[in-house]
């Protein structure tokens, strides 16, 4: 890393370089003057390195150096040597520089919050100064796992034969269910581009026009409501490839995924499983459950007849569902926190009507919320009957929704895993959940509407309902779920023109609609389309991942804020009416 004004970096010295001079160019992190002696610590990207300097044998230097600010840039020059005591926690904390010249390129004013790991800055401040919030070593750190990730991708990918291929940005939209962003056309009043949601239509026609094994890092760009895991601008790992079938995708992105976490973090991830949506939605609630504890929902309807609780009996006869989740050891629950899970589940998004309990003392009683209604032996049969033990308690959800019900007992799940720390930290869980349907209700409409998008191609066992019962046609389509989120998303796509139509059918599009959005697809693939498949990682869920991060924010240099912002260019902005004459566009009032 020497260059003509460093001949190492601020991360690189140890105790194999004691004596040598050398000269070190960084940032200053902190200064400790403690009157006899000060200490700088230095930092650069790789690390941080200290400085020492002895008032009465350094004094013009020692002067100098008390008037170094916060963030000063600078270069000094010195010879390394052995510490007094040791800082065991960083790399180079075996040695320190003990300066013979020090010089100034650059001055800084006062940062407005600590450029530490533990800073005092909160996230608004540190987006609009995001570049002294890069400087923080565990940002700094979060971009380079991202880097190399991406890095370990592309050998693994290049290894297997693919090649990076670039699409444009300036096209007509390729829908992910997301809305596109618009890009007014200046040449062409009243026309406008769309970003891409994802490549998907052009990477497709790539494999139309013979470049099997294709892929690109690539940016995307959905105008969608945000949440922590989501921005409007974020970039996946696109891939696709010919002649394949479901399995052989499956069977190389595992690869892929195994080859980066080996890379990057030095795990070795086990087989993945492959578990049927369906067996995702029974037993855990979600198409993206979080293996790394146990805990599945259980269907109690078999078990629940016989008793005088009407709310019971009714869904019983009106076919909706009773199910539970054993929340283990936790019959010693107090009135107070279990009230507090009946609010969870009573919370407007997720609409329950309420949480029926039943725990399961050591001494062998039970005790529920419904006593009034189940006899002793009947708490026993239920317990019996979900696996629930003597220090368990039973919390049961019941609508006549069965998504519904299953839906709040996987949040419900999800919730006592992270509040009780059932969640083992250091456990990976990778695997795949196949057979998504292809269609699902829209929820405000009742219309059918992709599942994930209209391309995938249905099971050939399934090919007969497209024409008579669409909602029972499974896609050829999976996604990589790890640690609870999706990662990857993927299908083997349609490559028949006919079955492409009728999908379009389906979702409602006219004749006109359809070649208006894609007809250009229609016709490509009238000139011999090869099967064809494959899927995208979504890059930053992924580094999130692999760094422990909470938010996909920290792994992306200049990510937009939680309202859709980017607070250190203002951006989005007012621009002048010029500008909008220009594109023939007038805003209103
Ligand atoms: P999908 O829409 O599921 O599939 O996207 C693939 C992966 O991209 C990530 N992702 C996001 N990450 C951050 N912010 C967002 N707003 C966002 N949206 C999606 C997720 C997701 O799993 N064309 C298909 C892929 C295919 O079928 O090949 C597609 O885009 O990790």
């Amino acid at each position: 890393m020497n260059t003509s004004l460093r001949t190492h970096t601020c991360g690189e010295l140890r105790m194999e370089h004691v004596g040598q001079e050398v000269t070190l160019c960084g940032w200053v992190q902190r200064s400790r003057d403690l009157g006899y002696i000060l200490f700088v610590d230095l930092r650069d990207r790789y690390g941080i390195t200290q400085i020492s300097l002895k008032s009465q044998e350094q004094e013009e230097l020692y002067n100098q150096a008390r008037k170094l600010g916060r963030e000063f840039v600078v270069s000094i020059t010195g010879t390394v040597a052995e510490r007094e005591s040791k800082n065991p926690n960083i790399p180079t904390g075996e040695v320190e520089l003990i300066p013979a010249s020090m010089t100034i390129l650059n001055e800084s004013v006062l940062p407005p919050f600590m450029i530490e790991d533990e800073t005092d800055g909160l996230e608004d401040i540190r987006m609009q100064y995001r570049y002294l919030d890069i400087r923080r070593p565990k940002m700094t750190q979060n971009l380079l796992v991202r880097a190399q990730a991406a890095k370990a991708a592309r050998t693994y990918l290049d290894s297997h034969g693919f090649a990076e291929i670039e699409t444009p940005f300036f096209i007509k939209s390729t829908p992910e269910g997301a809305r596109d962003f618009l890009v007014p056309s200046r040449l062409h009043h009243g026309t406008f581009y769309a970003l891409p949601q994802s490549p998907q239509i052009l990477k497709q026609l790539l494999m139309v026009a013979g470049m099997d094994r294709y892929y690109q890092i690539v940016k995307c760009f959905r105008d969608e409501d945000f949440r922590g895991d989501r921005q409007p601008e974020f970039t996946q790992i696109d891939c696709e490839m010919s002649f394949v079938e479901q399995k052989d995708i499956l069977n190389l992105f595992e690869g892929m995924t195994k080859h980066v976490f080996k890379d990057v973090l030095d795990v070795d991830l086990p087989d993945f499983i492959r578990m049927p949506y369906s067996d995702a939605i029974k037993y855990y609630g979600t198409d993206k459950p979080d293996l790394r504890f146990d805990c599945k929902i259980v269907d109690l309807n078999e078990v629940m007849g016989g008793t005088e609780f009407s709310v019971f009996n009714s869904l019983l006869e009106s076919d909706g569902l009773i199910a539970g989740i054993v929340a283990k050891g936790c019959a010693g629950y107090t009135r107070k926190q279990l009230d507090k899970l009946t609010a969870f589940v009573k919370e407007p998004h997720r609409g329950g009507t309420g949480l029926v309990y039943v725990k399961c003392n050591e001494d062998g009683t039970f005790k529920s919320s419904v006593d009034k209604f189940f006899s002793q032996e009947k708490l026993k049969e239920v317990c019996e009957f979900a696996g629930a033990e003597p220090g368990d308690v039973l919390l049961i959800v019941a609508d006549k929704l069965h998504r519904k019900t299953r839906n709040i007992l996987g949040d419900l799940r999800l919730h006592l895993g992270k509040t009780e720390n059932w969640i083992d930290e250091d456990k990976w869980s990778v695997f795949w959940v196949v057979d998504f349907p292809l269609f699902e209700e829209d929820e405000e409409t009742g219309d059918l509407t992709f599942a994930h998008h209209p391309f995938c191609m249905p099971r050939e066992e399934d090919l007969e309902y497209l024409y008579s019962d669409p909602q029972r046609v499974r896609a050829q389509s999976y996604d990589m779920v790890m640690n609870g989120n999706e990662i990857v998303s993927g299908s083997i796509r349609v490559h028949k023109k006919d079955v492409q139509d009728k999908i379009f059918d389906i979702l409602g599009l006219s004749p006109e609609e359809k070649e208006a959005k894609f007809g250009f697809m229609l016709k490509a693939f009238e000139y011999g389309a090869p099967p064809h498949g494959g899927c995208a990682f979504g890059l930053d869920r992924f580094v999130m991942l692999l760094t422990g991060e909470s938010s996909i924010r920290d792994v992306i240099a200049f990510p937009k804020t939680a309202g859709g912002r980017d607070l250190m260019m203002d951006a989005p902005a007012g621009v002048p009416g010029d500008n909008l004459d220009e594109l023939g566009i007038k805003l209103s009032e």
